[in-house]
């Protein structure tokens, strides 16, 4: 069990790529925070793992507000006494031509998927410092690095958290605690079944492995990073695309 002992607060993880890291975590021995807007998805969530034999603890929390993330990181201390890895999670798309995006458009997917990450952030390390130890991963995206039509707002909030990871490694290194990202590439989950099916049909045709990515293996990625076999490892971004892009 490559977590043992490790309470994980894992975002966005209702359903989708936060679920299968939940359950990974889990699986790996780690006390896993399941925290999503999504509440009723968030104990399904919590009653797998403890029918797996785990330990888990579900919670409601917006992680645009201060408030909600800071209560969410008090429920964790009150239950699991300690928080050792951060995994940021959550996130949204609102597509538009640059032409088109609204103000909302653009501010929705900012907050979500980038602000979001200071406050987390921001809030876990307080409890992270004084232990001097942390494992921090951040969700970004193919995105990021390659752009991608009708995604202003996320490419620039996914190529965002690739700085912050890189700039938050340098800080927070001598604090025990490493930052790093994972980059998903085409995965199957909820959020790639609003893609049109002939534009899925491109994307497939461009990927070398052929395939889109299971949740588990975006999963796989993370838990290595929260180990303590990434223990060198920081400032990094792992991509996790079937070579879609290199
Ligand atoms: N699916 C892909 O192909 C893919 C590719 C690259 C990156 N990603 C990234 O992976 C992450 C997970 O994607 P997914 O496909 O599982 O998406 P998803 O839509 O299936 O799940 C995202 C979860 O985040 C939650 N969420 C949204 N806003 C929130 C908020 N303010 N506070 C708390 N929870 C909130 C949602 O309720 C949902 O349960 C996202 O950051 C996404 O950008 C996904």
């Amino acid at each position: 069990m490559r977590l043992k002992g490790k309470v994980a607060i894992v975002t966005g993880s209702a359903r989708g790529l936060g679920k299968a890291m939940a359950l990974k975590m889990a699986a790996e021995g780690a006390k896993v925070v399941v925290c999503d807007l999504n509440y009723e998805g968030c104990v399904a969530v919590k009653e797998e793992i403890e029918q797996n034999g785990g330990k888990a603890l579900a919670v409601r929390c917006d992680v645009t507000s201060r408030e909600e993330v800071a209560a969410l990181v008090a429920q964790t201390m009150d239950n699991f006494s300690q928080i050792d890895i951060l995994v940021n999670n959550a996130g949204i798309t609102r597509d538009a031509q640059i032409i088109k995006m609204t103000d909302q458009q653009w501010d929705e997917v900012i907050n979500t998927n980038l602000k979001s990450m200071f406050i987390c952030i921001q809030e876990v390390i307080k409890v992270m410092i004084p232990r001097n130890y942390g494992r921090i991963v951040n969700i970004t995206s193919i995105a990021a690095l390659e752009g991608n039509f009708g995604q202003t707002n996320y490419a620039a909030a996914k190529a965002g958290i690739i700085g912050l990871t890189k700039t938050l490694s340098k800080e927070l290194g001598r604090k025990g605690i490493t930052v790093n990202a994972v980059a998903p590439g085409f995965m199957d989950t909820e959020m790639t079944k609003t893609i049109p099916a002939h534009i899925q049909e491109q994307l497939l045709a461009r990927i070398p492995l052929r395939r889109a990515g299971q949740p588990e293996e975006a999963a796989e990625a993370v838990v290595f990073l929260a180990s303590d076999a990434a223990s060198y490892i920081t400032g990094q971004t792992l991509s996790v695309n079937g070579g879609l892009y290199v």
